[in-house]
């Protein structure tokens, strides 16, 4: 198993410099308070931070255990101190990435981020499961959960996603975001592998399913 990786966003890639380490760190445990407080509520939520502090410090690629992640619920897991959202994506949710994408910026992801093998109109791996930095593409914040459809707070014709409660960028389940945010790119996806059915590791350089 490798130990390091080239999957940290490039030099000079949109949030790339915005997040030190130390943000990062930040960065993670808020996501995971404003998940839980959005799971209380109808999106249950959980929190995996598996990586021994060494191998954190080392960069080396994370196992994320998907097991108990039931459709619909989103979890997190810390990569070289970064959040990585794994979202187990309904029929419903999927649905929802093939309508309306004029409203994007970048529907066919061809500027954004992701390994070759992601590079569909899923921006995975494999349908149901969504993995993504959870950092935004403008300055770094850490977008937070919106999945419900037609949320009156997101504006018309809501399909789900993420919303960036720093400057207001929103981004659908694929984590493309939407045209005319101040986040230029969509979210960015690591490079990772399925090692089983319900084991992912997330940060190796050998890409397949
Ligand atoms: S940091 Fe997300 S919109 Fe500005």
């Amino acid at each position: 198993m490798s130990q390091s990786t080239d999957a940290t966003l490039a030099p000079g890639a949109a949030g790339a410099e915005a997040v030190d380490p130390e943000r990062r760190r930040l960065l993670v445990a808020t996501c995971i308070a404003g998940g839980a407080a959005s799971g209380a509520v109808a999106w249950p939520f959980l929190a995996s931070m598996q990586p021994s502090d060494r191998a954190r410090a080392l960069g080396a690629p994370v196992e994320a255990d998907i097991s108990a992640l039931e459709p619909g619920q989103q979890m997190i897991v810390e990569w070289q101190g970064k959040p990585v959202w794994i979202v187990r994506r309904t029929k419903e949710m999927l649905a929802t990435l093939t309508q309306d994408t004029a409203q994007l910026a970048d529907p066919n992801s061809k500027r954004s981020e992701q390994p070759t093998a992601a590079q569909n109109e899923y921006r995975s791996l494999k349908p149901e499961y969504l993995v993504v930095v959870g950092i935004c593409t403008h300055l770094g914040c850490s977008p937070t959960a919106r999945f419900a459809p037609n949320d009156p707070s997101m504006g018309p014709n809501w399909p789900g996603g993420f919303l960036c409660p720093c400057h207001g960028s929103k981004f659908d389940l694929a984590g493309r975001v939407f045209a005319n945010m101040p986040a230029p790119d969509n979210l960015p996806v690591p490079n990772y592998k399925y090692l089983s059915d319900t084991k992912l590791l997330i940060g190796d350089e050998t890409k397949g399913a």
